[in-house]
């Protein structure tokens, strides 16, 4: 198969579908790749380490989706891209088509078959291809949420792990998942006094057994919550209800009680936020302070460390890019329904529910687009 991998134009956006390593094994399985000129650039790869794979390089987006049968990117398309993608293409990245009435409506006038990185599901019916991002944002977000505790950075002045003879920072996290137990780890790794919340019983003994003694897991209740932000120094919202907004488990009224200079870390913003008083923030203006209390709100936290997170990625996308180039997107999804739970929108036709239902377009069954 022809695979083209062009350089992302979102604001901020670093990461690249493919690197290096991922396409030195799509070359050994005789597909031909075609890379944008510094496409790679942001995640430290330069366009020579691609040639040395086997990969050629193409000066231009127009070329890379012209001479390509699968697209693997990072981003979903921006409107300027749209005209450039063709009838039957293969478009292999993260979509979250629900969010854009625009996009999905682009995509169907375009005819290509889209595949979302978010919504292709394992056997145990999680979603792979989404949790190395919970990963990167989980440890970012202790990472970030010790540097705004610093008093230059109006955080409260305390160092999260202390040092001999003065106590560590008190961490609360919201949220024992994939996001939550990473931040657990990173703040019990630097010394922290940890208190991890789920609602999940299931969850909570797992977390009791694979968390070090400096991490306390506990049943999730607002009494406990009210209880925990008195004293907390850095608080991670790291709630997810699939399929549904975050429940607001502190509210505005309820940052009266911290103490000022506490900071709190939303990760779980991109579903509205778990803090009542949560707005997105941009890497470039990341924090804003309400009630005395210091925000973190980026939406895209992965994409301020586009080394690792490209690397994170391309781990768990390459083995799904590889079949559909060997087989063929029809024949692949058949054989992996999982995979086939990726297929959003093929031939102008939404297959994926919930999306059709964000924007009451008509459904049509994957069954009928497989046969
Ligand atoms: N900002 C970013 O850059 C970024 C990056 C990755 C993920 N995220 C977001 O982070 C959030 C968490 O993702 P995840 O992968 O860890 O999800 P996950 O499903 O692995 O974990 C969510 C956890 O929340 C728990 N939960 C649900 N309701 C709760 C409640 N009322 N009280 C306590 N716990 C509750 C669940 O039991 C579950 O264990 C999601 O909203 C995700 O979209 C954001």
């Amino acid at each position: 198969m022809i695979i083209g991998v062009p350089k992302e134009i979102k604001n901020n956006e670093n990461r690249v579908g493919l690197t290096p390593a991922s396409v030195s094994e799509l070359v050994k399985d005789r597909n031909t790749v075609y890379v944008e000129a510094s496409a790679g650039l942001g995640s430290g790869f330069a366009d020579q380490e691609y040639i040395n794979v086997g990969a050629q390089i193409l000066t231009d987006a127009a070329s890379i989706y012209g001479e390509s049968e699968m697209i693997v990117k990072v981003k979903e398309p921006l409107s300027s891209e749209y005209d450039l993608i063709r009838e039957g293409q293969i478009l292999f990245t993260y979509f979250h088509f629900a969010s854009s009435e625009e996009l999905t409506l682009g995509m169907q006038a375009r005819k290509a078959i889209c595949i979302s990185y978010e919504t292709v599901e394992d056997h145990l019916k999680r979603l792979p291809l989404l949790i190395p991002m919970s990963e990167v944002a989980g440890r970012m977000s202790v990472q970030q949420g010790a540097k705004y505790l610093e008093k230059p950075q109006h955080g409260k002045g305390i160092l999260l792990g202390g040092v001999p003879g003065v106590p560590p920072a008190k961490v609360v996290i919201l949220g024992g998942g994939v996001v939550g137990t990473e931040a657990a780890k990173m703040a019990a790794g630097l010394g922290a006094e940890v208190t991890i919340l789920d609602i999940s019983m299931d969850r909570l003994r797992y977390l009791s057994e694979i968390l070090p003694p400096n991490v306390t897991p506990i049943f999730s209740s607002e009494d406990t919550i009210r209880r925990l932000i008195k004293t907390a120094d850095l608080i991670i919202g790291a709630i997810l209800v699939p399929g549904a907004k975050a429940p607001k488990l502190i509210t505005k009224e309820m940052l009266r009680e911290m103490t000022k200079g506490t900071v709190l870390v939303d990760v779980a913003v991109d579903q509205g936020g778990c803090f009542e008083t949560c707005v997105p923030t941009t890497h470039e203006n990341p924090t804003f302070i309400e009630e005395g209390i210091l925000h973190y709100c980026v939406a895209n936290i992965p994409g301020a460390v586009p080394i690792t997170s490209t690397q994170a990625l391309n781990n768990v996308t390459l083995p799904y890019a590889k079949v559909i180039a060997a087989k063929g997107w029809k024949k692949a999804c058949k054989a992996n329904m999982g995979l086939a739970k990726g297929l959003n929108i093929i031939n102008g036709q939404i297959v994926y529910e919930p999306i059709a239902n964000a924007f009451n377009l008509p459904h049509h069954t994957l069954e009928n687009v497989l046969v």
